[in-house]
């Protein structure tokens, strides 16, 4: 028997038994005759010590064991003298009698400590050295308790779990796929799936009911800190339901899962209209732990002289609380830079600084007298010592720029406070995006989401107008500004599908050579049905109050969606090429 007890389990009740450990060396100290070695594996830490008096040849063995050798010992529990409060095991130690060296360690390229010295490139090309370090492995294993308790909590309500091809055809979700070639089929390819989408709603043609999946989903995009090109996705779709039948569902799943694993008992999930995210926050999935509202300041500011005002779709602004004597010049200088960037794309930015003495103070001071800029700050609802940014331009962008903006000063102000939730559904999104650039239509869900019952008619005649202002049953739920998932009522209607086809730009031959399969089965008595499916790895990170989702994988990719540890991707020998009908004509980059 390798081992009686884990590293993390004796205490005080075990003191005078004998008993066998086996695990990684984490230290190994010898001081003034006696040996400790710190034994590590996934449940914590136990100490070791050998007396040189008592036993000189296992204290020479002892010394010699190198951090990360894995070895067995047996000893006899014993109370410590200087106790370590903060360790489970810290009242007891193990007074060895024996011990073998299971396997030697090199010496690891940093230390497997809760701090280590490795930098983010080393730690990920040994990965798997990484994962030993418990703050790395506890968020794994949180991830498979917060798995553990969804397919519990889903399983309870007669979902049933149910797996979906990864060797598929396109889906429409947005991003580029990753092909596969077929060496079967040469010169044809398969798609990863970006979600099983297509998939879930045939298992409702199917009779499936209520369905669930914890998939990965495979999408090429730029990556950000919340992104990977695989990721996880909580998959799901159910029949004969309305959105407010799904919002209920998931929104009780969510909660459930939330007071089982954080025991956190969730608000109520407000409810905010696309159009009101956008007005008023300036962005599709607000942070709502804290206020800032954007305010207009078009009517109140036009028409005094200020050019630029004048001339804008809008002026609109936020109040920042107490901020504005914590502003210099230089820092408003610095804050103007910043909204001027590319990634936010502000023309300029205007103040105004309502100090604390009761002085006002603006950029735009000599277009406006001191009772104007005080009717502003009113409107805003701001108040003495608070800080007024204003931008203007077109309202889309102005804002989107705001939106920026707002967050960038609930940062500094630390109103972002990760220890609290503030969950909401965004409800009431736009069926249709046009997008200058290609002049056309883009799905702003995706293809098969159904437009508002009250929308439907007017989706089969209606003008270019109208199109625009069809209104989906499409949702997303955000918790702390973060996009935990999405979903929709999906088109269970052959001939409105057809007709979201034509709009998107498909022809009649794209759309029957992409989607034929799923337009064939709606022809089958394909029930009204809806789903959602939510970032798994995102929500494992918003539990823990973690903005990057890469510690919460095993075996993430790095920034260029490259696993550094199998130096992936990389290139084929001749032979596979051959094999599969390819031939590389780029040169693969050196790296
Ligand atoms: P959507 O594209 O909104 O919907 O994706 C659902 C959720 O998946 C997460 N997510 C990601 N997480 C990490 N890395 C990524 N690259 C990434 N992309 C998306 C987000 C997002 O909210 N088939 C539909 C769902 C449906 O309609 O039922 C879909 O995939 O948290």
């Amino acid at each position: 028997m390798y081992r009686t007890h884990n590293c993390g389990e004796l205490r005080s009740s075990d003191i005078g038994s004998e008993v066998t450990l086996s695990g990684w060396v984490a230290t190994n100290r010898d001081l003034g005759g006696m040996t400790f070695i710190d034994l590590r594996d996934r449940y914590g830490i136990t100490q070791l010590t050998c007396n040189m008096e008592s036993n000189a040849e296992l204290c020479e063995q002892a010394r010699g064991l190198g951090r990360e050798y894995v070895i067995q010992v047996q000893g006899v529990v014993r109370e410590r003298s200087s106790k370590n409060a903060q360790r489970a095991t810290g009242d007891i130690e193990i007074e060895l009698s024996s011990l073998s060296v299971l396997n030697a360690s090199e010496t690891p390229p940093f230390t497997i400590e809760d701090e280590t010295d490795g930098g983010d490139e080393i730690r990920m090309r040994y990965r798997y050295l990484d994962l030993r370090r418990s703050p790395v492995q506890s968020q794994i294993i949180f991830r498979s308790r917060v798995a553990q308790a969804l397919r519990k909590h889903l399983s309870s309500q007669d979902f049933v779990e149910i797996e979906t091809p990864f060797l598929i055809r396109s889906t429409p979700e947005g991003a580029r796929d990753f092909v596969v070639p077929s060496r079967l089929n040469p010169g044809q390819f398969y798609a990863l799936p970006q979600s099983p989408q297509t998939f879930k709603q045939l298992l409702m043609v199917s009779g499936f009911d209520k369905y669930f999946q914890i998939v990965k989903c495979f999408r090429d995009e730029d990556l950000r800190a919340d992104r990977q090109p695989e990721f996880t996705q909580l998959d799901c779709e159910m029949s004969f339901v309305t959105q407010e039948q799904v919002l209920q569902t998931f929104e009780g799943l969510v909660r459930s899962v939330w007071k089982d694993i954080l025991e956190v008992d969730l608000p109520a999930f407000p409810r905010m209209s696309y159009d009101d995210a956008m007005s008023q926050y300036g962005i599709d999935k607000p942070d709502i732990r804290f206020d800032m509202k954007i305010k207009d300041l078009t009517d109140l500011s036009q028409g005094h002289g200020f050019p630029v005002f004048d001339s804008a779709e809008c002026v609109l602004g936020i109040a920042a609380p107490g901020y504005a004597d914590k502003m210099s010049n230089k820092d408003l200088k610095k804050l103007t830079e910043w909204v001027q960037r590319p990634q936010i794309g502000a023309k300029g930015l205007v103040y105004v600084k309502l100090s604390d003495d009761g002085t006002i103070k603006s950029s735009v001071g000599k277009f406006y007298t001191e009772d104007q800029l005080r009717g502003w700050a009113d409107h805003m609802g701001a108040v003495k010592g608070d800080l007024l940014l204003i931008l203007c331009g077109e309202e889309e962008k102005t804002q989107k720029q705001l939106g920026q903006l707002r967050l960038e000063m609930g940062d500094r102000l630390g109103l972002r406070d990760e220890s609290i939730f503030a969950p909401l559904w965004v409800v009431d999104f736009p069926l249709l995006e046009w997008d200058e650039e290609s002049n056309r239509f883009h799905a702003m869900h995706h293809p098969f989401t159904s437009p508002k019952q009250e929308d439907q008619a007017r989706m089969l005649t209606g003008d270019h107008e109208t199109m625009k202002a069809l209104r989906a049953d499409a949702y997303d739920m955000v918790i702390n500004g973060v996009e935990i998932g999405g979903g929709s009522i999906r088109i269970h209607d052959r001939k409105l599908q057809e007709r979201n086809f034509e709009l998107l730009g498909f022809t009649d031959e794209e759309a029957k050579d992409q989607f034929g399969f799923l337009m064939g089965a709606f022809e089958y008595g394909a029930p009204p049905h809806g789903g959602i499916a939510l970032g798994f790895d995102r929500l494992c990170a918003i539990m823990q109050g973690q903005n990057s989702i890469r510690d919460f994988i095993a075996f993430p990719k790095n920034n260029q969606g490259r696993d550094v540890m199998i130096d992936a991707p990389s290139p084929l020998d001749q032979e596979q090429l051959t094999e599969l009908n390819l031939d590389v004509t780029a040169e693969s980059e050196s790296i």
